[in-house]
């Protein structure tokens, strides 16, 4: 197994072969996971919602993010991990700089912040500075406040132009990659169509250039509501390392995610 880096994700996407991701929060799983052939492994700020038990993200600190973020790097050898700035930590480039500088000191690769046009300076900002950006755009949980719950992005024309712009303003400021979240299907492909980098999907569809979902979701564990985009991957496997695996199977051979997952 060789390391995942920022150059195999681009060759991934340019070769057209599906990328995954996951999230993960612990050593042991995540040993699970890149030994199953997810290739990303994210450690999201949902830990504050599947692990903690809080109702929404906000509560997660930088702290919580570099304590799991250090597990799942002694766990993992090769996958790429990339880390969530938390709500709060990225409100000015200098802040968001000095938050990526702790996380990536606990083992992360990347980091991920949610937002498009108006953190392009900040994605300038770390990218300068040697910090890889994955940026979040679609339905983003930080902002649940604001958008009223968590309901699907881009239903419109005009919010659909206002996620394209984010999208090329996030690729322009040297982002390498986007995570697009709670989006109709033909808006992902126009998106993921759009940029060089690669995108990707949760609740996006299939076009996308690889997917992500939460691992409680994915082994049928999560604590509220489940999700249209969410599959339950232990339907059918017996042990949680063969639903990681057929995870990775359907991302890879395309029929996850399905219509049904989709909006
Ligand atoms: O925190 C998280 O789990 C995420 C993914 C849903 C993309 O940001
Ligand atoms: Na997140």
């Amino acid at each position: 197994n060789k390391a995942v880096t920022v150059n195999t994700l681009h060759t991934l996407k340019a070769s057209g072969e599906k990328i995954t991701m996951l999230t993960s929060y612990d050593a042991s799983f995540a040993a699970l996971m890149e030994r199953s052939g997810v290739e990303v492994l994210l450690i999201g700020d949902s830990l504050g919602m599947v692990c903690a038990g809080h109702q929404s993200t906000l509560p997660v600190t930088v702290n919580d993010i570099a304590y799991h973020t250090a597990s799942v790097a002694r766990g993992a050898k090769n996958a790429m991990i990339v880390a969530d700035l938390p709500f709060g930590a990225y409100g000015t480039p200098e802040t968001a700089y000095a938050n990526a500088v702790q996380v990536m000191q606990a083992g992360a690769h990347m980091i991920k912040i949610e937002g498009g046009v108006w953190l392009a300076d900040t994605i300038k900002f770390l990218t300068e500075r040697a910090v890889p950006v994955c940026a979040h755009i679609g339905l983003t949980p930080q902002s649940v406040h604001q958008l009223g719950g968590y309901k699907v992005q881009g239903k419109t024309t005009e919010s659909a132009d206002l996620l394209k712009a984010d999208a090329l303003a996030i690729q322009a400021a040297g982002a390498s990659m986007v995570v697009l979240e709670a989006i109709p299907s033909a808006l992902g492909k126009e998106v993921t169509d759009l940029l060089a980098i690669p995108t990707i999907g949760i609740g996006a569809g299939p076009d996308c250039s690889g997917q992500v979902l939460v691992m409680h979701d994915l082994l049928g564990v999560f604590p509220g509501r489940k999700a249209r985009f969410v599959k339950n991957f232990m339907d059918g496997q017996t042990s949680i390392e063969a639903a990681f695996t057929a995870y990775v199977t359907e991302v890879k051979n395309g029929s996850f995610p399905a219509q049904e997952h989709c909006f």
